[in-house]
């Protein structure tokens, strides 16, 4: 791992050989508009700006009222399927203040449960992924199946009898989509993932996400999630705190943006359009000049879908007001073979995690930094930020405890 944004290169753009019919009629849409944009020096726009009230973020009464009515309660994207392809495969993660493992059962289905010994309430499994038939709780050698089921109590005898119903691992609705693991963090809570998805979920299918190959992944510690959030949808910062990276690819202040319910998908015109400006609709190709970023509520986007190497970095709140966590992992249509491969992929991955660590992220803990002086104050977002005023307004609608769902279509 590199420690400062390594020189610019040229990326490796390329588009991933399942980009399909279906995928490419629609990639298409998407690129007629922003092939009317870059000829117009236009961009998606909402209405109106939005004023928000800089006390909602630093509110930190809220903060537990987004986690207890938010975070806790609805479907949260927290893995990716290629992470866990086998049986036995698991994943043990600190996530908004749970211990949650995953773990692929034997049917092939993914389990998830809170990851605490039900004896003494230890961490059972520590954090990372590996493959196991069964746990084994360290502190005193209490050991569940890979279900939960409690199946090893040591010297039952003495201890005295254990209901194995009562004392197993505490399950959780989990739910796989598109390559993509829901965990509800309250257990007894039911999913309802498909509704919950709405029209992103076939969108998201097309990207082809579960049949992709787990290179990396990396863990950056960030501001509060919605400091930090507001720099994942919008495109208005580009030129400016990213002139030597991101910008360099990517024109500034020029996307389509779409909102399926509370999700999200914003489109990035790439400086490669102007070499389709004047060639006809059918020999155009979107996965080289656009930049595709699927944004699933409340923190998880997609970068790079329609291409060999996709980025997907999942941002949830830490443990405190103040604190963010994001996981960022890069996903390859198949496994590298050779070195170039290998020294390609490890290229991605360095380069987005030190843009994000070494500019975002920066930024955004400098926003941290000046929003007390602004308590009072509104943050006026932009006509031209439709995802940022995109997130808000949803957060506001589930805090009501309005549906956020979107229609079927
Ligand atoms: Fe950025």
């Amino acid at each position: 791992m590199t420690d400062t944004v390594p020189e610019y290169r040229a990326p490796h753009y390329q588009a991933a050989e399942i980009f399909d019919a279906v995928d490419r009629e629609s990639a298409l849409d998407v690129m007629a508009r922003l092939v009317e944009h870059r000829r117009h020096g236009t961009t998606d726009m909402m209405p109106e700006q939005r004023r928000e009230p800089i006390a909602k973020y630093l509110d930190e009464g809220l903060w537990h009222r987004e986690i207890a009515e938010i975070f806790h309660r609805i479907p949260l994207p927290v893995a990716t399927s290629a992470e866990l392809p086998n049986i036995g495969d698991f994943k043990a993660m600190r996530v908004v203040g749970r211990e949650i493992v995953l773990v692929r059962g034997k049917d092939g289905r993914l389990n998830a449960m809170l990851n605490v010994c039900r004896h003494r309430s230890m961490k059972l499994v520590p954090e990372g992924c590996g493959s196991a038939r069964r746990f084994t709780c360290p502190y005193h050698s209490w050991t569940y199946d890979t279900d939960g089921t409690l199946t090893g109590v040591p010297g039952e005898d003495t201890f005295g009898p254990v209901d194995r119903d009562e004392s197993s691992l505490v399950g959780l609705a989990c739910e796989e989509r598109a390559g993509i693991i829901f965990v509800c963090l309250t257990a007894g809570l039911e999913m309802d993932i498909d509704g919950w998805l709405g029209d992103a979920l076939p969108l998201l299918e097309q990207l082809g996400l579960d049949r992709t190959h787990h290179f990396s992944t990396r863990e950056l510690a960030g501001p509060n999630w919605k400091v930090t959030v507001d720099g994942y949808l919008e495109g208005y910062h580009f030129s400016s705190l990213h002139p030597n990276t991101v910008a360099l690819t990517n024109y500034t202040n020029m996307a389509a943006f779409d909102a399926f319910g509370p999700h999200m998908r914003n489109v990035f015109a790439l400086k490669e359009i102007d070499r389709f400006l004047e060639m006809p609709r059918e020999q155009w190709q979107p996965a080289d000049a656009l930049g595709l970023v699927y944004w699933i509520f409340p923190g998880m986007a997609i970068a790079g879908g329609w291409r060999e190497r996709a980025v997907v970095s999942l941002m949830l709140p830490g443990d405190t007001w103040a604190e963010s966590m994001t996981r960022q992992t890069v996903l390859l249509r198949k496994a590298p073979q050779t070195p170039e491969e290998i020294l390609e992929a490890e290229r991605t991955a360095d380069w987005f995690y030190a843009a994000f660590r070494d500019e975002d992220y920066t930024a955004q803990t400098e926003v941290m930094n000046g929003l007390s002086s602004l308590a009072d104050k509104d943050m006026l977002i932009g006509r031209n930020e439709p995802g940022v005023q995109h997130v808000h307004e949803t957060i506001d609608r589930l805090l009501r405890g309005e549906s956020v769902h979107s229609p079927r279509t």
